[in-house]
């Protein structure tokens, strides 16, 4: 072999490149590879990866399946062109759909992304039948919703799948578009009643983002769920021995939200006859789920992104600094994209919040989805009295309804019908009073 040759092996042997928006990922990633003596470089977005790159050679670039700056399947198609000597590897252990290259090192980047998952995870330490049912909840089953197109996502680990995982062609945020696709042979969580395709890739997403530390931003009109995603994002992660706390943005007053959410000391403010700790301490080890984030002020927005940076926060009138580890789910009903163009919100802080966004759908055009419903919320009202079916003109008119309210509302309605249908077996169509003309 030739001395430039060498040279060219010697700068990128055991050289990995790690793009994940999540620092905590990269953080044990590039623990497990420098174990196994890699050496690693860290980038945050697609044009950091090829900077890196350029910079000088590497064996291996881990990829998170979702980056802020870049669409993956077209990134993975230039990156093929600019750099086919180079293993692009998942970071959901999957390969690249169509990469050529293989490093003759590949299994070693695969078990430190099992020992980074492993970390990150509780699921990979229990048993193997435990993991796979606490992945997937009920009737979920791990490694079969592989579909011809999609890059297949094993673990190489000795008797331990992982869930298959699509990792092309998929937009950055969930769409019903994209979940007819995506979402494929997934499942619902058993929270999620409803099979529609839009409902399904809910799941999926949950159980795809819920192990890991990853902020969410879950998106979606009133009614549609939103705090039922949270429930479940908290439930399905390693802090779930550990408190979700939730904070209401729209429901507290401006004047009293930081010392809500940051804590005070005693005397901070009139009033503050105790010293006190915010709901961020409250959720320490555990998750905070702020609700309707586009209300909160753009001044505590700013406090917000300062925690949210380091870590740690100062309680309103103390001038010392408290580590705080949480992780934030946030939710909005208006598109906070849409608020950040308008100069409501914070676009530092957006592209903080908004790692992995899940979209609750509108339960309009769902109509196989209100029929589900209604039999859910029917079945749960016969637990406490004596069970009622509906009619099927009562079933047509709820069917016809647009929802602006959505599943709440439709939920409301059916408690309403069964309250007027009185002591009869049967809602009948004259029962259902809807807020609006259909
Ligand atoms: N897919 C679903 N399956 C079963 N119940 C659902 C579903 N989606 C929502 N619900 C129920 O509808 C009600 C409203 O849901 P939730 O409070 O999560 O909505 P939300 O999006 O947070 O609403 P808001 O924007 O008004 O805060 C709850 O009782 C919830 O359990
Ligand atoms: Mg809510």
């Amino acid at each position: 072999m030739g001395t430039a040759a060498q040279s060219r092996v010697c700068a990128t042997a055991r050289t990995a490149v790690l793009a994940s928006a999540d620092a905590s990922f990269r953080e044990r990633m590039r623990s497990a590879l420098s174990d196994l003596r890699w050496q690693v470089r860290e980038a945050q977005g697609g044009a950091e990866i090829l900077a890196c790159l350029d910079a000088s050679p590497a064996e291996a670039v881990v990829l998170d399946s979702w980056l802020p700056d870049l669409e993956i399947q077209e990134f993975v198609a230039e990156f093929k062109r600019v750099h086919p000597e180079v293993d692009l590897i998942m970071a959901d252990a999957s390969v690249a759909a169509g990469s050529a290259a293989r490093g003759p090192r590949r299994n070693e980047v695969l078990h430190a992304l099992r020992r980074a998952q492993a970390t990150d995870d509780a699921i990979w330490n229990s048993a193997p039948d435990e993991a796979v049912m606490r992945t997937f909840g009920n009737g979920g089953t791990a490694g079969a919703d592989s579909e011809p197109g999609r890059a297949e996502v094993r673990w190489h680990g000795p008797g331990l799948s992982a869930p298959s995982v699509a990792v092309s062609a998929e937009p950055q945020c969930g769409s019903v578009a994209a979940a007819g696709t995506a979402a494929g042979k997934v499942s619902g969580l058993p929270e999620f009643v409803g099979s529609h395709p839009a409902m399904l890739e809910v799941s999926r997403r949950i159980r795809l983002v819920a192990p890991r530390t990853t902020p969410v931003l879950i998106e979606g009109p009133t009614g549609s769920g939103k705090e039922l995603v949270a429930n479940a994002l908290h439930r399905l992660s390693q802090r779930s021995r550990r408190k979700l706390i939730a904070l209401n943005c729209a429901a507290i007053p401006e004047g009293l939200l930081e010392a809500e959410l940051f804590g005070h000391t005693r005397g901070a403010f009139t009033g503050a006859v105790d010293g006190r700790c915010g709901r961020i301490e409250a959720a320490n080890g555990g998750t905070l789920f702020l609700d309707e984030i586009g209300e909160m002020p753009l001044g505590l927005q700013a406090k917000l992104l300062r925690f949210l940076e380091s870590g740690e926060l100062q309680r309103v009138g103390d001038n010392e600094s408290v580590k705080v580890d949480v992780r934030i789910v946030a939710a909005t009903h208006q598109p906070l994209a849409r608020l950040v163009a308008q100069g409501g919100f914070r676009a530092d802080l957006y592209y903080r919040l908004a790692v992995f966004v899940i979209r609750t759908p509108s339960l309009e055009g769902r109509s196989e989805d209100i029929e589900t419903l209604t039999r859910h919320f029917l079945e749960k009202f016969a637990k406490e009295s004596p069970a009622k079916q509906i009619t099927a003109p009562a079933l047509a008119r709820l069917v016809a309804h647009s929802w602006r309210g959505n599943v709440r509302e439709l939920e409301h309605a059916l408690e309403r019908a069964w309250i007027l249908a009185e002591d009869r077996p049967r809602i009948d169509a004259g029962e259902i009073e809807l807020d609006e003309p259909d």
